[in-house]
């Protein structure tokens, strides 16, 4: 099937464009001797985590228990969570995902590591916890320093657990654009993070995986050896707010744009403007409007629900016929994901598969 032939809209995924983006960060970290363990927030799917661990990812990423579900169950092993999985529900859920693969947890809370404790320990197993400390991002986590040292010694001593290391992750510094201010937030995090393992390793306890860090400051995070591993995540497919970042060798991120969503044309009401069959529920807008890639100096705009418009910069004709189909470039790649089932896979113009988007949704 062709692609002009899909109806719309839908997520085309350039299978090309993946592949280099996942060569890249290989090649990055395998340059850097850090390992990689990419955040599947982006992706949501099992088949693209079994490319990243074919690419020498340690293991992959998941913000959130469902998520860690759907990938267990698909197969894929060595999983983190780097949110804390609360309440005696989840934990069970935790732990019994766990008989399908290697799952480890984040904490931030003596009362949260307690209860995984009794329950791994009720549940005759040890389970792998890191502490999450704040590195600047001013969300989950405890403060660098002591109170980092004191949740990793109840960790560590509670007969249930096992203290597996820290995570400091700053997600409000990924996408500053200017290279070198995203440098320096990254060094000041980084800092912080390596004065805990300090703290942490002084009070008897080795620090075995020091983990953080996404696509924006993935080349800070690589030339330091603090972190053991890093999590990029929208490196897989990128988006227009990413895109716009400056990088330290080049004016751009190495990394291509591997996803779209197509759209047609389905009103010409007027000259100056072609109404769009994608709105807020085809595109997310939590990073503002998606980029119209397939015509030059058009802009798109929100026009509800079900419907974006199209006009030329400037005002004048618009010129796109009634049914014409072009394509957009996501403001966010991971919350624009979590719309669609689905990932119609691309190769020269062409529909080569479709591979299904398993955790999308997945939000408990
Ligand atoms: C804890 C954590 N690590 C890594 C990432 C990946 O970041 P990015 O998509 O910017 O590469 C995220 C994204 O939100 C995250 O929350």
């Amino acid at each position: 099937m062709k692609v002009a032939e899909l109806d719309t809209p839908v997520l085309l995924l350039d299978a090309d464009v993946l592949a280099g983006n996942i060569t890249y960060m290989k090649e990055m970290t395998e340059a850097a001797g850090i390992r990689y363990r990419p955040h599947s927030k982006t992706h949501k799917s099992p088949v693209i985590a079994r490319m990243q661990a074919e690419a020498g990812a340690v293991g992959i990423c998941c913000a959130k228990l469902g998520e860690a579900e759907v990938m267990a169950a698909a197969g894929v092993d060595n999983i983190l969570i780097t949110t804390p999985v609360v309440g005696e529900s989840k934990i069970g859920r935790l732990l019994h995902a766990r008989n399908t693969a290697r799952i480890a947890v984040v904490a931030d809370n003596a009362d949260n590591v307690a209860m995984l404790g009794d329950c791994a320990r009720m549940s005759g197993t040890r389970l792998d916890v890191l502490v999450e400390v704040d590195v600047g991002q001013g969300r989950c986590g405890v403060r660098p320093g002591a109170e980092a040292v004191e949740l990793a010694r109840a960790i560590h001593r509670h007969p249930g657990l096992e203290f597996a290391g820290l995570q400091g992750y700053q997600g409000r510094i990924q996408m500053v654009e200017d290279a070198a201010e995203r440098r320096a937030a990254t060094e000041s995090g980084l800092d912080l993070l390596e004065t805990t393992v300090r703290a942490v390793e002084d009070d008897g306890m080795p620090v075995p995986v020091r983990t953080g860090g996404g696509t924006g400051t993935s080349p800070f995070d690589l030339g330091r050896d603090t972190l053991t591993e890093i999590q990029p995540g929208s490196y897989v497919f990128m988006d227009s707010r990413y895109g716009g970042i400056g990088w330290p060798d080049r004016n751009a991120p190495p990394f291509g744009q591997a996803l779209h969503i197509l759209t047609s044309v389905v009103s010409r009401p007027a000259a100056d403007r072609a109404i769009l069959d994608a709105g807020l529920k085809a595109a997310s807008c939590d990073h503002g409007p998606p980029r119209i890639a397939d015509l030059e100096n058009a802009l798109f705009e929100f026009g509800g629900d079900e419907h974006g418009i199209a006009r030329m910069e400037g005002g004048g004709e618009v010129p796109l016929a009634l049914g014409e189909k072009l394509r957009l470039v996501p403001s966010h790649c991971d919350t624009t994901v979590n719309l669609y089932e689905q990932f119609m896979i691309v190769q020269g113009g062409n529909v080569v598969d479709v591979w299904p988007i398993e955790a999308r949704g997945r939000v408990q």
